[in-house]
């Protein structure tokens, strides 16, 4: 798909030439283009009763008088936000579904910025996703080959740069969402490793891939731990954007790469337990957001860390209070071997010290407390640095990629104490994804640090289920404001 920014005619839309033209309304403006030959048709619907200015309307119209383009769909936002008009362009573009169209202009009325023009981008990327890898008889989507964004001349530099921006991250949020979607028997530790290599080649990306005897080497025994009871091998991915100078500290990325979790001996009951094949979202998006940097080039160093492997029961499996002893050192009692997450970050945290970071983020559909605090909307956000989670909290608006901070108190931490080791995996049931965000804070004494916690938002549920990409857009945007700090 090919992305334009097009000045309005001179003759305005009407004398516009493309297959089909969907404009968007704000519900809270007129119900006017401002071209004649539009609004008279407009007026024309709103009088029939076919029509009304409110928001998630759409009505097609074909062959409207005086309007070149054949096909015209109209849409209402709830407003003139970026956030609106996507939902609105996601609804124009359902009436448009099954059209010959190869050309679409798409028309806002009002303002549109590099924010609209990145969420256009979104929205028809999302449009046109299927996942066919193990569905070949899904039914494909034809999308047009061209889409043009029709706006003003003043408007045209910052609407290039949003659409720009926004194909980047659209295919970052699409290789995730493919990530996540792949069956835990396609996409393992193993493929996720050579996704690594073959996005490294694409875009130029430093990539090394570690095995067990490796990671046995760097003293990784609490990822090991998780990985014993598994006979697909781990890995642990490293990839490297170089984009500003060596000496320039980078950030670091840390993605949750759990290809399945059982919950080991500490088994899940069988109910949905198919949906822990999206339990390596994090590390999908650790995938999407190296993609999408790298493909934008900004001037930042980013580190991206995936360990990666499966949760399974066995006569190998970590039992119940095992200890292990992590890569920083310190001891663990695995109280519950379903607290997987927790303990492969971990000793990822500890590696990402050698990279001397400005900033680490992990990423990881860690808990399921944290469904049940924020449900499917906001990701849950963890930071005791203030400047970083400002930060991350920013990206996160500007990209519509919500989450929301949750605190970090001491209190929390008590619960982790163990009798037989340093710390345990688990506290008590309340507050868990507090006290899972505390454990992992011990593993980060070395740089500022942020938690994402992104079990209720990186997959939906139901008839819907699937993997949505998240968080893409906010990592994204974080590192690319990072890049934007030092220009
Ligand atoms: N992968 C799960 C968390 C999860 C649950 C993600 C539901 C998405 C939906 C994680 O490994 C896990 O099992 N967490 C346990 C922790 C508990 C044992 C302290 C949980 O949330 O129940
Ligand atoms: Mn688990
Ligand atoms: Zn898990």
């Amino acid at each position: 798909m090919n992305f334009h920014v097009l000045a309005t005619p001179a003759e305005g839309l009407a004398g516009l030439v493309a297959d089909a033209l969907i404009v968007v309304l704000p519900a809270d403006g007129k119900p006017q283009t401002g071209d004649k030959p539009l609004d008279a048709a407009i007026a024309a619907a709103t009088k029939g009763g076919d029509f009304e200015l409110k928001a998630g309307r759409t009505l097609y119209l074909h062959g409207v008088p005086g309007v070149k383009v054949a096909r015209v769909a109209l849409a209402v936002s709830r407003d003139g936000s970026a956030k609106a008009f996507r939902a609105a362009m996601a609804a124009g573009l359902a009436t448009l579904k099954n059209r010959a169209v190869k050309h679409l202009a798409v028309r806002l009325v009002g303002a549109a910025d590099a924010a609209h023009a990145e969420a256009l981008t979104l929205a028809v990327d999302q449009a046109g996703y299927v996942y066919t890898h193990t569905k070949p008889s899904a039914e494909p989507v034809t999308m047009p080959a061209k889409v043009s964004l029709v706006v003003d001349k003043d408007a045209m530099t910052a609407a290039k740069l949003g659409l720009t921006q926004g194909q980047a991250v659209a295919a970052g949020v699409a290789m995730a969402r493919e990530c996540a979607n792949r069956p835990a028997n396609h996409c393992t530790p193993t493929w996720l490793g050579e996704e690594a290599k073959r996005l490294g080649k694409e875009f130029g990306l430093q990539v090394q891939v570690l095995d067990r005897k490796a990671c046995e080497k760097l003293g990784m025994g609490s990822f090991l731990s998780v990985s014993r009871g598994s006979e697909e091998p781990l890995r642990f991915i490293v990839m490297q954007y170089h984009g500003a100078a060596k000496k320039d500290a980078p950030i670091v990325l840390v993605g949750k790469g759990i290809t399945f979790d059982t919950g080991g001996i500490s088994l899940k009951p069988a109910a949905d337990m198919d949906e822990m094949k999206f339990d390596m979202g994090g590390a999908a998006s650790v995938l999407g957001t190296m993609r999408a940097v790298a493909e934008l080039k900004p001037k930042v160093n980013l580190v991206g860390i995936i360990p990666t492997c499966e949760n399974m029961p066995s006569g190998l499996a970590t039992k119940p209070g095992d200890v292990v002893t992590s890569m920083s050192g310190q001891t663990i009692e695995i109280l519950n071997t379903d607290a997987e997450g927790r303990l492969i970050l971990c000793d990822a945290l500890t590696y990402a010290e050698r990279f001397k970071p400005a900033a680490v983020v992990d990423i990881a559909t860690l808990t399921g407390a944290c469904v049940v605090a924020l449900g499917h909307h906001h990701a849950g956000l963890f930071s005791p640095d203030d400047s970083l989670a400002g930060d991350l909290l920013a990206a996160s608006r500007s990209a519509d990629d919500p989450c929301w901070r949750m605190p970090l108190d001491d209190e929390y931490d008590e619960g982790l104490k163990s009798n037989f080791a340093d710390v345990a995996n688990v506290g008590s049931r309340a507050g868990g994804a507090i006290t899972a965000a505390k454990f992992l804070q011990r593993f980060t004494k070395a740089y500022p640090w942020a938690h994402l916690d992104v079990a209720g938002v990186a997959n939906r549920s139901g008839a819907a289920k699937g993997g949505t990409g998240r968080p893409v857009g906010l990592l994204t945007h974080f590192v690319l404001s990072r890049a934007a700090r030092k220009a």
